[in-house]
């Protein structure tokens, strides 16, 4: 038996003790699959007296993470620490000088420094590997690196952030609003206590951001990234997108349109007939088109110390078997430059929800703009009230518009005394 690859661990929070766990459980499978053991030797967390109901006698502890990356019986560094700077990436790059692998779930740090990384990795002829970090269990990143790397790919995209779609999926259900499943959520643990990086979609655009890079050869380009989160959408919205044939899903999307590429994380109305709309509370699902294999459904579990575990230890059976190459699937050097303007004037079909004055000539105020700047409307629904001001909903979907008219014309609505709320507008996605 060759002899075994020493893991350093820095991180003994959810995923790190899901790593310890498995590696115990599976130890005998895992060594198999990677034809040596692969071991933990040293460790690193920020508390040494924490009981993590795990016994690290055993194991070397180390104070400062960084120090993990220079020992002599480390052979990888596995950072479960998070942040997009500090500890976790001090250690990234004192472990790529050491001339050691790294593997990582924080696609926070991938999606501000993978660049930097991935060429420092690729000069250092080390392997950097991230697998959970984009769709915690799913195998998307070999997936995409490997399975489909033959392929010239259209689109990428899909619901990235687990919390979200656990927050629409029980609004959907439950019909409560948006505030009170964040707050069960929270309650649950199923959300942070600060939910902002989740609800307003930047974890999703970290994870898109990656997704981008591996399946369009750019650089990856978090402020290329528009994005949008779900604070505003009402339980009323489900409702009429349920009745108009679709449900509202955070959808995180890559599209080529042209030489360019567009990312953009926003609610979007999914028909009920797509793959992603029946992805419910917090599994996560990527779909990926290429040009010879078409569409590709990836879904599973997005988060949790099991999932999660399962693609960090992925990554080491790769690291203990040797295989290292582009993390991007692209030499760093041949990644291209995505544009910084995330959205190119897209055409897509919209819906809006106006709240309105209860009152005559606002439905004809309202269609006679968006004539004027060449939307046209494919449907009108008014009914429902709004209960804090007391208006009546008018909800809208268009034809194939130009997306830049119809924001102009939603911005001009919202100036005007008989719009009593911001509107709604959200895209609705082909099938
Ligand atoms: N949780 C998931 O389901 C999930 C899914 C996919 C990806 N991820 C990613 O995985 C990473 C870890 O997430 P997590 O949920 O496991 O986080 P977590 O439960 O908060 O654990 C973080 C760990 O890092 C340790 N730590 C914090 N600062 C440190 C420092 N300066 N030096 C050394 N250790 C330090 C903490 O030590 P103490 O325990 O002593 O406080 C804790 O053990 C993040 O990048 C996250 O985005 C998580």
């Amino acid at each position: 038996m060759a002899k075994a690859l020493k893991v350093g661990l820095a991180g003994l929070g959810t995923v790190g003790g899901g790593v310890l766990a498995l590696l115990a459980q599976n130890a005998a499978l895992v060594t198999k699959r990677a034809a040596r053991p692969v071991v933990v030797s040293a460790v690193s967390a920020r508390d040494r007296h924490r009981n993590r109901g795990v016994d690290l006698s055993a194991l070397a502890w180390e104070d400062n993470a960084v120090d993990l990356a220079g020992r002599a019986d480390v052979d990888v560094v596995v950072e479960l620490i998070g942040g997009s700077d500090g500890p976790a990436l001090a250690l990234a790059k004192a472990t790529i000088s050491a001339g050691k692998a790294f593997v990582s779930a924080n696609k926070a740090m991938l999606a501000h420094h993978g660049l930097e990384l991935a060429s420092r990795a690729e000069a250092a002829q080390v392997a950097l590997k991230f697998e959970a970090a984009v769709a915690g269990g799913i195998p998307v990143i070999k997936g995409m690196r490997e399975g489909l790397a033959a392929n010239e790919l259209t689109a990428v995209y899909g619901i990235l952030n687990g919390t979200c779609n656990y927050i629409l999926s029980t609004m959907e259900r439950n019909g409560s609003t948006f505030a009170q499943v964040l707050g069960e959520a929270q309650a649950l643990g199923y959300a942070e206590a600060d939910p902002s990086f989740d609800v307003d979609g930047i974890d999703a655009a970290h994870k898109l951001a990656i997704l981008t890079a591996l399946g369009f050869g750019t650089k990856p380009n978090l402020e290329g990234v528009g994005i949008e989160g779900i604070r505003q959408i009402d339980s009323a919205d489900i409702d009429y997108a349920r009745s108009l044939g679709y449900r509202i899903k955070l959808v995180g999307a890559a599209r080529r349109v042209g030489e360019a590429v567009t990312q953009r994380v926003a609610p979007a109305l999914v028909p009920h007939a797509h793959p992603l709309a029946s992805v419910m509370d917090s599994l996560n699902a990527v779909v990926a088109e290429g040009n010879f294999v078409g569409r590709m459904l990836f879904q599973g579990r997005g988060a949790g110390a099991g999932p999660t575990a399962s693609a960090v230890v992925a990554d080491l059976i790769d690291v203990a078997r040797g295989e290292w190459g582009p993390a991007f699937g692209t030499p760093a050097s041949d990644l291209v430059s995505v544009p910084a303007i995330p959205l190119a004037p897209t055409i897509g079909r919209f819906y809006m929800r106006l709240t309105v004055a209860d009152r005559p000539g606002v439905l004809a105020e309202v269609t006679a703009t968006l004539r004027d700047v060449n939307v046209s409307i494919e449907s009108v629904i008014q009914r429902g009230q709004d209960p804090l001001t007391g208006g009546v909903y008018l909800v809208l979907t268009t034809h194939a518009v130009v997306e830049n008219a119809l924001r102009e014309a939603a911005a001009h609505f919202s100036r005007l005394e008989s719009v009593l709320a911001p509107p709604v507008v959200l895209q609705i996605m082909d099938l």
